[in-house]
């Protein structure tokens, strides 16, 4: 779960690596390195910020042919400055960079230190660069030592490393962890995702598991885990969908929220024109055959799962909704005709990954709905639908579950060719630009109030429940708040005894057939001197209320006032002078289990 950036033969290094490592922390941010040939194997890391990094470690001037730069989030061996990248091996002819997880290194380790080489730290990713090193000194040759150590290693890597009797050859290897190279003229890069090239270039190879090669400043050659040369062909990438761009915001969080009106429109107009859904027939096929759905997520977007699995309900389908680091280990597959569906903002999760290599096993049909087109879950399962939401680059999730319970809400109604979904969706589209435009004040004020709470309640019933779930993980996220979601039902089933005097409550009522019920549970909780904070549609508005919004279909809540949970999150953990984009202990892309 790090970002890594490398480049040969490019005129200014310094500037794209520092840029391109800014871009990729939201893969890690506990430490960063950067390293280079000149006259020798030059290496500058530390712990803390890429900020950091270039402001005081490395030197103001890097002039060299061959770079490679690292941000890290630690999972073998703590953020210290020992355990950052690069590494470099025990003879000192290998720097390398890594993401991934090494699974066998205890014993790979203990192998090489048998043989007399020494570790300095406590990293996966040292033992990968002293294999690299004791195979290149027996066999002489860089792909064999290559294709050797791939054999070796058991997990998942994107590795980049130059040697230090060459600066002309930038290496890289690939397995269950993202790596793309970019195509200049007279230079090439190599990042984790296309985003810290766009400056340079729009012409991307995205290498597959199990590939390795070299990248001079004038070639890229790519080979097969069996050392047979492949031939990739180069894509091209929308600038707008990958660009970093604040566009003036402060935060991104703030600007992806502000973003939810156009990524739902973008996601209309591409599958749904002159009325008619625009998805695969085959996939369609398969989900009206299919007597089981199988949803599977993590985090936000199995809240997304939730939500969306609802939706396929409605339209008579049985379903059942997983999170995906406990059907793994777990698995089950109800019905004749089981299909899966994944549901991943990145398309690198390793929950995920793990549940299809058993789909996979069982072959079962399955889909992704992810927003990284390029990712692993998008390469590797059976069909992928992207939501074209432009990067997200704030660690808490926002525009990419509002697009992916859009994305559900067609896909359910387009089975049953249900144009309304449509119209209900415009409708939705209203509320949050109401939201946007109107009600960020009176969030903010909410947010100063609870800002110093110590606990905090969300309760909702069916989408308003799937909800709070969704407003509970942002808060607690980005405001280090604990929170609690309820189904309004459950209160009085035991949460109900951590309700005192001065406790935040936030309760939707946006639900025809529950307000009712809501409304009792809002006196439930008042009673026992909760503060609460109502937020309601027009049709179910009592006076009172915190806020009330213009009435839409009850069944599009996560599209239509989900802005009102996120922005909640967003100024709260503003107030508390909290670092919005980046929470602690937390990653963009999760890419270890
Ligand atoms: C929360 C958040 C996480 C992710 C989870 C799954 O704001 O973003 O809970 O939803 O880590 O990640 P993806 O969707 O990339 O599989």
């Amino acid at each position: 779960m790090c970002g890594i950036v490398g480049a040969i033969g490019l005129a200014s290094p310094r500037k794209y690596v520092e840029k391109g490592l800014k871009m990729l922390d939201y893969r890690g941010y506990d430490s960063a390195g950067v390293g280079y040939y000149a006259h020798g194997i030059k290496i500058y890391k530390d712990v803390g910020s890429v900020a950091h990094l270039f402001d005081e470690v490395a030197p103001k001037l890097i002039k060299t042919n061959i770079i490679i730069g690292h941000t890290r989030w630690a999972t073998h061996g703590a953020p210290s400055k020992i355990n950052t990248h690069p590494h470099i091996s025990f003879h000192k002819k290998i720097c390398l960079v890594h993401n991934g997880v090494i699974e066998n290194f205890k014993e790979l380790k203990a192998e090489l230190e048998a043989k007399g080489y020494e570790f300095y730290g406590q990293t996966d990713t040292e033992v990968v660069g002293n294999l690299l090193e004791e195979q290149l000194q027996q066999t002489g040759d860089v792909f064999a030592a290559i294709r050797k150590v791939m054999g070796t290693i058991k997990g998942s890597y994107a590795i980049s490393f130059f040697t230090s009797d060459d600066e002309n050859s930038l290496y890289v290897m690939k397995k269950a962890s993202p790596l793309v190279i970019g195509l200049g003229k007279g230079f090439n890069l190599v990042a984790s995702d296309a985003s810290p090239m766009i400056d340079h270039t729009n012409e991307f190879i995205e290498l597959s598991d199990e590939e390795y090669g070299v990248i001079t400043k004038d070639e890229v050659k790519i080979f097969d885990g069996n050392g047979k040369p492949v031939n990739k062909q180069p894509i091209h990438k929308d600038i707008e969908l990958i660009s970093h761009d604040l566009k003036g915001y402060p935060h991104y969080m703030l600007k992806e929220i502000e973003e939810i009106p156009q990524v739902v429109n973008r996601l209309m107009n591409t599958y749904y024109s002159d009325g008619k859904y625009l998805f695969d027939k085959k996939l369609i096929k398969d989900l009206k055959e299919s007597d089981h759905i199988i949803f599977i997520a993590c985090g936000t977007s199995y809240h997304a799962a939730l939500v969306g699995g609802r939706y396929f309900e409605y339209y008579g389908k049985s379903t059942s909704k997983s999170i995906a680091s406990e059907w793994a280990f777990h698995p089950t597959f109800p019905g004749k005709k089981p299909f899966i569906i994944m549901i991943s903002q990145s398309g690198e999760t390793a929950d995920l990954i793990h549940c299809l290599d058993i789909i996979k096993k069982n072959k079962l049909k399955n889909l992704v709905i992810t927003n990284a087109g390029g990712s692993s879950l998008d390469r590797n399962c059976q069909y992928s639908l992207l939501l074209y939401s432009g990067i997200e680059v704030s660690v808490a999730s926002t525009k990419a579950y509002v697009a992916q319970c859009t994305l559900l809400a067609m896909l359910a109604a387009a089975i049953k060719k249900d144009k309304s979904c449509m119209t209900d969706m415009r409708q939705s589209l209203k509320v949050v630009e109401e939201i946007q435009s109107t009600y960020k004040p009176i969030i903010e004020k909410v947010a100063n109030k609870i800002k110093n709470k110590k606990n905090v309640f969300f309760l909702g019933r069916s989408f308003d429940y799937f909800l709070s779930l969704e407003a509970s993980l942002k808060l607690k996220e980005i405001s280090y708040i604990h929170s609690e979601a309820v189904p309004g039902g459950e209160l009085k089933h035991g949460p109900i005894a951590l309700i005192e005097e001065g406790i935040p409550v936030i309760v939707f009522v946006t639900d025809t057939v529950t307000a009712a019920s809501m409304r009792g549970n809002i006196e439930e909780v008042k009673s026992r001197g909760a503060d609460v904070y109502v937020i309601s549609t027009k049709k179910l508005s009592q006076p009172g209320d915190a806020i009330v919004v213009t009435d839409y279909r009850f069944y599009l809540s996560s599209i239509a006032i989900s802005s009102i949970a996120f922005y909640l999150a967003y100024f709260v953990s503003l107030a508390k002078g909290l670092n919005v984009d980046k929470p602690r202990n937390l990653a963009k892309s999760v890419t270890v289990e």
